[in-house]
Order: structure tokens, then sequence, then C-alpha cells
């Protein structure tokens, strides 16, 4: 059996401490140091070395490997910094807070070689496979909407934190970059993007709202609203079981219903709804459920980190890859700016 590989955590938080079970569950790997420059805490729950400054721990303490799950304006200097010291690095979504941001770090990460995994988890969930099986099987024909949805009410406590009411937060770029991201996955890339955005409803500096239209290369047309101020039942949050200790589940309701010329899908119910004999809206629908295997998103994502560390394949979403996510949030918030459709940046 190989040695366990040497993990750091940066960031010690919410996310950080999600990270830290997960580890904490697999066999492979083991966790040797917590970087964070307002808490100890977590280092001292499990009696390791906590380093206020990760530049110190990267030096002193040389893991093979980090997760960084800090303040997103955090992201990627503190990424730079694992990637010039050679460590391997799981890096928390969003991957910068611009495409200028994002440029730099992708030219750090092809200079020096070092693996870099971007933490668009959801990529790794079984549900998200078995759409893809669905979709790839032609069971809906010629993909021709796409209808995403990510509303929720985030609680007051939540904006306690100062970073998450500034600009380098907001729900496009915390929690809309996910769907946006999952679209790409799923449905292909996005060449064009029309949007609205709003902060009208808690009045942060930040968008707390935004509805978006979307024309996919290969002809499909999409809409995904979101907003951290609504009570409702719709996203991926509530309705995929991903992390039922932090948001209350509504397991039946859908967040993306994909339709196409011979069938239509529910996700992440996975129901199939496609014509029997006859075709046409005369005719009943008939529906079909899709089973994913069992597994866990987050953990799955542990996974393949270390087999990216090891270096036994490359990343499932690297620099590059989620550089084109973020330029559909930027793409998002030019067109809601100049209240005209924006193509998102090449990279
Ligand atoms: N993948 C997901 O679904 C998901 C979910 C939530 C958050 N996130 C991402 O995880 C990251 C952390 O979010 P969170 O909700 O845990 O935030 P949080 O505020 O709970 O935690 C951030 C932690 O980083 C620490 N910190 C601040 N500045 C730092 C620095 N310079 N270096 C190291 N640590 C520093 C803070 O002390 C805090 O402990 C964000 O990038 C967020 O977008 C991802």
């Amino acid at each position: 059996m190989s040695t366990p590989l040497r993990i750091a955590l940066i960031g010690a938080g919410v996310m950080g401490r999600q990270h830290v079970q997960y580890i904490r569950q697999e066999a492979g790997i083991e966790l040797v140091a917590i970087g964070d420059p307002f808490t100890s805490a977590l280092a001292d729950e499990y009696g390791i070395p906590a380093f206020a400054d990760h530049r110190r721990m990267l030096e002193q303490v040389r893991p093979e490997a980090a997760i960084i799950a800090n303040p997103n304006d955090r992201h990627v200097p503190t990424a730079i910094d694992c990637l010039e010291a050679g460590v391997a690095t799981l890096l928390e979504k969003p991957l910068a807070c611009s495409l200028e941001e994002a440029r730099r770090l992708i030219e750090v990460q092809a200079r020096t070689g070092v693996p870099l995994l971007v933490g668009h988890h959801r990529r790794h969930n079984p549900i998200v496979a078995e759409t893809r099986r669905i979709l790839a099987s032609g069971a809906l024909g010629r993909l021709v909407t796409v209808t995403g949805l990510w509303l929720a009410r985030k609680d007051e406590r939540y904006f306690d934190a100062a970073w998450r009411r500034e600009p380098g937060a907001g729900v496009l770029l915390i929690n809309l970059v996910h769907d946006l991201d999952l679209l790409r996955f799923l449905c292909g890339e996005i060449a064009s993007v029309q949007a609205l955005a709003s902060h009208a409803a808690r009045g942060f500096a930040v968008e707390d709202s935004a509805a978006l239209l979307l024309q996919f290369e290969n002809g499909a047309l999409g809409t995904l609203s979101g907003s951290d101020a609504t009570a409702a039942p719709w996203g991926w949050d509530q309705n995929a079981g991903e992390n039922p200790a932090m948001f209350a589940q509504q397991p039946e309701q859908p967040c993306y219903l994909l339709a196409g010329t011979e069938g239509s899908l529910s996700v992440p119910q996975l129901k199939l709804w496609r014509y029997g004999e006859e075709r046409g809206w005369h005719h009943p629908l008939l529906c079909r459920q899709g089973q994913p295997s069992p597994g866990s998103a987050m953990h799955n994502q542990l996974r393949h980190f270390i087999q990216v560390v090891r270096r036994e394949c490359p990343p499932i979403i690297g620099a590059a890859d989620a550089a084109r996510t973020l330029a559909l949030v930027e793409a998002a918030r030019q067109a809601a700016r100049e209240r005209r459709p924006v193509t998102p940046q090449a990279l």
C-alpha cells in the first residue's frame, strides 16, 4: 500500500471544515497542518500544527498537496504561492474574482506544471454522470431548451462575514458559478449571455439576484434564475442531497429542466419524459426514472484530487476550464451593466 498523501488546508471556515471531514474518511491521505490567519480552532481540534501565514506553513511542513478554502479574493495569490512551492492544489471555486487574475494563475500553473484542480465539486456527483450518460444516449433528441434555477434564502448570519457582502462575492460568483459550470459540463459551451442583476432584496454592494439568458453553441436556448434572498425550494443545493447538514432538502423538486425534440429530463430526479408509440401534444408522455450510482460529490472530488496529485490523471476541471466558467460570470455582469448580449471572453 502506498504511503498516505500529506495534505494541508488553507482557510478553516465552513468549507474548510467540510474538506477536513472527507479527508478524515479517506485512508490514503493525512491532514498535516492548517493555515488560517484568524483561527487555529480546527487545527487545535485535530491536534495538528496551525499557521497564521500559509507561506510559512508551506516552507516548514512541505505538504505534497493543499486544499484552499479561503475567501474568493485570496484564491489566486494563495494558489500561486502553493504552485510556486511545488504543492499540488485543490482550489475552491471560483477560480478567481476576475479573468485578469485567472490569466495570472493559468500562466503560473502552465509554467510550474504543478497540478491544479478547481473545486467545482458538482462535476463529481453520480447524478451528473448519469445525466451526461442520458444526454449522450440521444434520449432527448436535439437539445432545445435548458431551464436552470438556484433560488434559496441564506440566513442573515451568513452575511456577518464582510467579504460575502462585497465585490468578489455575490450570488453570481458564489452560487450561479456552480450552475454555469454544470450547465457547460452537461449541455455544452455557452456562446452568448444576456442578463439582469439586482441587489434590491438585500441592499448589499453585490447582487443578490440575477436572471440570465443563455445561447448554447449547439443552438439550445437557456435561462438561469438565481437569488440568495428567496424562500424557494428550487436549487441544486436543496434538491441534490449533496450537503443535507447545510441545506434543508427538497428532494422532490427539480432545479434543471432539459428539453429536447425527443424527450426531456428533470434534474436531479432524472425523470425522463418521452412519448410511447405516438408522438405529439395530444398524447401523454411516459416517464422513466434514471438511477445514479451511490456516492458523494465531495468525497469523489477528494479521491479524484488524490489521483491528480499522484499524476495518475489530469484534473477533471483545471484552471483554463474553470476560467471559461468564470468568463460566463463576467459576461453576465457586463451584459447586466450594458443591457446587451455579451460573448464570453476567450482565454
Ligand atoms: N464548493 C462549494 O460548494 C462551496 C460552498 C461554500 C463555499 N465555497 C467556497 O469556499 C471558500 C470559503 O468559503 P466559506 O464559506 O468556508 O468562508 P468562511 O468565511 O466560512 O471561511 C473562510 C476562512 O478563511 C479564513 N481566511 C481569511 N483570510 C484568509 C487568508 N488570507 N488565508 C487563509 N485563510 C483566510 C477565515 O479566517 C475563515 O476561517 C470560498 O471561496 C467559497 O466560495 C465553496
